[in-house]
């Protein structure tokens, strides 16, 4: 062993039941790692002291350890556009967004942000993502180099886009899946980064590029893939127009063989029955991105009617249509889009969302998502004493499943202590 954490520690081993089990919990525990921080073992501190003598521990008491947040879809480019009054779908993509990723051009710029970006990540204690970068490979480059740096498990593309989008921002069938093909030799299982082909959303290429996509997907063993899919009403209408020889918006998708297990689609807020049986069909996922969807005006996501087809969903904040880079947060809002649609999601289950659940869906479970031995232990210290209101109401919870509901409710960036990378600290909040 080369060191241990102590502290309450919690994940989970499976999807939890509200009385508990898929949950494990030490209220005084120690996570003990190996010299590449992978985890060697989990119990009560009482089992493992006597065998951790020679061993540095790091004791956080008071303090709940938890596995990394995982999102599984965000903008890194589009923290320039992170609160942004006024529009829905198209006319914020138009009118903010596609002016702001025009100047990922410069690698120095792109550099500057994807620091910044990962520095907010690891502050709201996510420490795995999905994301899209820009149409410029550089935009790639610079994202991964500065994860890679930092040592943290990113899923990231390029965006391919070669039609009805500002020239600056586009590319060429040809290029874009050159350029993605180019990226994926450099990148994909490089240490810890994972590529993932990013055609934006249908609207934005041609035939001929979702074809090329297609073809390189499937040569591609290991690649994800990701998009946009039945967001908004207006951009439902507009790929009906584009693309009338198919049967509704996943087909276009579909045709070209862009689902699968590791493809992600984001929203999916307005699907039809042949369309969730189709992604259930093809293992593909859902992620559901609450701020966001609540932000641009898009709808209620229907997690029920998606669970019913056997589709799997992640949770994710969509930065920058969503409003916060914090999982809590964003945990927060799926609970009032949910209970909207007579629903609540219990705090075990939104955990169990943001760590294993997600790193499920993204199949990085055999990686990350929990403290079972040989895994790379990415994880979160949580200081319930972070705020004054947060310690009021601790204090007088007395079960674990109302502690979590907190942190959950009122939960921040302020709630996180400090973020570790395989057992190396990434993060530490400023003396409170
Ligand atoms: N659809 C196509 N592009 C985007 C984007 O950048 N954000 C969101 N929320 N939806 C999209
Ligand atoms: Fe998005």
């Amino acid at each position: 062993a080369a060191q241990a954490f102590r502290a309450s520690i919690l994940d989970f081993t499976s999807a939890p039941t509200v009385e508990g089990s898929g949950l494990r919990f030490y209220e005084d525990g120690i996570l003990v790692l190996d010299q590449s921080g992978n985890v060697i073992a989990l119990d009560h501190a009482e089992v493992l002291l006597p065998s951790l003598s020679q061993v540095k521990t790091a004791h956080f008491p008071g303090k709940v350890i938890m596995p990394g947040f995982i999102d599984s879809h965000i903008h890194f480019p589009q923290t320039d556009v992170i609160a942004s009054y006024g529009e829905q779908l198209l006319d914020w993509l138009n009118n903010y967004t596609f002016p702001a990723e025009q100047r990922f051009a410069d690698y120095d710029y792109a550099s500057n942000v994807a620091e910044f970006f990962l520095d907010e990540l690891m502050r709201c204690g996510t420490t795995t993502a999905m994301v899209y970068c820009t149409v410029h490979p550089q935009s790639v480059d610079a994202f991964f180099s500065a994860s890679e740096r930092r040592g943290s498990r990113m899923i990231a593309g390029k965006v391919l886009m070669d039609r009805h989008a500002p020239d600056a921002l586009t590319d060429t069938a040809e290029s874009g899946v050159q350029e993605s093909a180019d990226l994926i030799d450099r990148w994909h299982s490089n240490g810890r980064q994972l590529y993932c082909l990013t055609p934006r959303f249908a609207p934005t290429s041609t035939e001929l590029q979702l074809t090329l996509s297609g073809e390189l997907l499937a040569s591609s063993p290991g690649v994800y893939m990701q998009t946009h899919l039945s967001e908004n009403h207006g951009e439902i209408a507009w790929v009906k127009a584009l693309f009338p020889e198919r049967k509704h918006y996943l087909d276009v998708y579909d045709h070209y063989g862009l689902l699968g297990p590791t493809s992600v689609f984001a929203h999916g807020i307005h699907l039809s029955d042949d369309e969730l049986q189709r992604l259930s069909d093809t293992g593909s996922s859902i992620a559901f991105c609450p701020t966001s969807n609540l932000f641009l005006g898009s709808g209620l996501f229907d997690l029920e009617r998606t669970r019913s087809f056997n589709v799997g969903a992640s949770i994710a904040t969509d930065v920058g249509a969503g409003t916060s880079f914090s999982q809590l947060h964003t945990l927060n809002e799926a609970y009032k889009v949910l209970q909207l649609q007579g629903l609540s999601l219990h705090p075990f289950e939104a955990f169990y969302w943001l760590t294993l659940g997600n790193a499920k869906t993204l199949r990085l479970d055999d990686k990350i998502g929990n403290f079972e031995t040989g895994k790379e232990a990415d994880f979160i210290v949580m200081n319930p004493q972070s705020t004054p209101l947060m310690a009021y109401r601790y204090e007088q919870c007395s079960s674990l499943a109302e502690k979590l509901f907190l942190f959950m409710t009122l939960g921040d960036d302020r709630l996180i202590q400090a973020t570790y990378l395989q057992g190396r600290q990434v993060y530490q909040a400023a003396d409170v």
